[in-house]
């Protein structure tokens, strides 16, 4: 049997992560698991229950409450967020969650509280995971690190087009706010900031298809199994 690998994608947000790491595991047979997710399902948590996050023993008391898993819906292909046994996949990806998970996310506990849940999902290997800091802290020992990078003006337009497709509505000026602060704020935190991993492979994919990055991404895989095979045989 093929030895299994973990892979991380990090990168900025709306650059493609999810696409890449959910379409590389279907290829693969591994499971695909979208971080960001989790992020946004404890933001929604917090929202709906009327938490502030910078309230300590309330977020504390919070999470011991929060149970987050997937589901895999086989219409789409896509492993769906269920919070506390509840389906959550459309509405963590609304702008009210987008608006307020940076901060939430920057939060150390909340931090901890995800990153043990992450590792313990990756001990088998098999696993592509997509987020900020899968390379250099979730998994820093992982076989296969890439660090997705995308023109900023392709990122807003991906996203608009999805968010209006799921009939959301929202502005174009909206977007690109969201995007270049959740920019900042991702990547200068004290906890866990997204930077490139000394070891990733940088793919910029603004001029790939979906097609074309997967190829790419999968070719990495093989290359990086056979070099393992090779040296665990000498
Ligand atoms: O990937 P996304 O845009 O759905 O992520 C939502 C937010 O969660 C993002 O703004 C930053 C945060 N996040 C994080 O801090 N670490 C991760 N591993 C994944 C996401």
């Amino acid at each position: 049997m093929e030895l299994k690998i973990i892979v991380a994608v990090d990168g900025h947000a709306s650059c493609g992560k999810s696409t890449l790491a959910r379409q590389l595991a279907k290829r693969l047979g591994y499971t695909y698991i979208d971080s960001g997710a989790m992020y946004r399902a404890v933001t929604l948590y917090l929202l709906d229950n009327h938490i502030d996050f910078r309230d300590k023993p309330q977020l504390l008391d919070a999470l011991k409450h929060i149970t987050i898993t997937f589901r895999y819906n086989p219409d789409t292909g896509i492993p769906e967020t269920m919070l506390n046994g509840k389906a959550v996949e459309e509405e963590i990806r609304s702008m009210r969650i987008s608006n307020e998970v940076s901060p939430v996310s920057a939060d150390k506990d909340v931090r901890a509280f995800l990153v043990s849940q992450q590792q313990e999902m990756g001990k088998k290997k098999g696993i592509t995971m997509d987020g900020r800091d899968i390379g250099t802290v979730v998994f820093p020992h992982a076989e296969l690190k890439i660090f997705l990078t995308s023109d900023e003006h392709v990122r807003a337009q991906r996203r608009f087009e999805e968010l209006q497709a799921k009939g959301m509505s929202v502005t174009m000026e909206e977007v690109v706010h969201n995007l270049e602060s959740r920019d900042y704020e991702d990547s200068h935190r004290v906890a866990s900031p997204l930077y490139k991993a000394g070891d990733a492979v940088e793919l910029d994919n603004t001029h790939l298809t979906e097609d074309q990055q997967l190829e790419f991404a999968y070719n990495l895989v093989k290359e990086k199994i056979s070099e393992l095979e090779k040296s665990v045989k000498i």
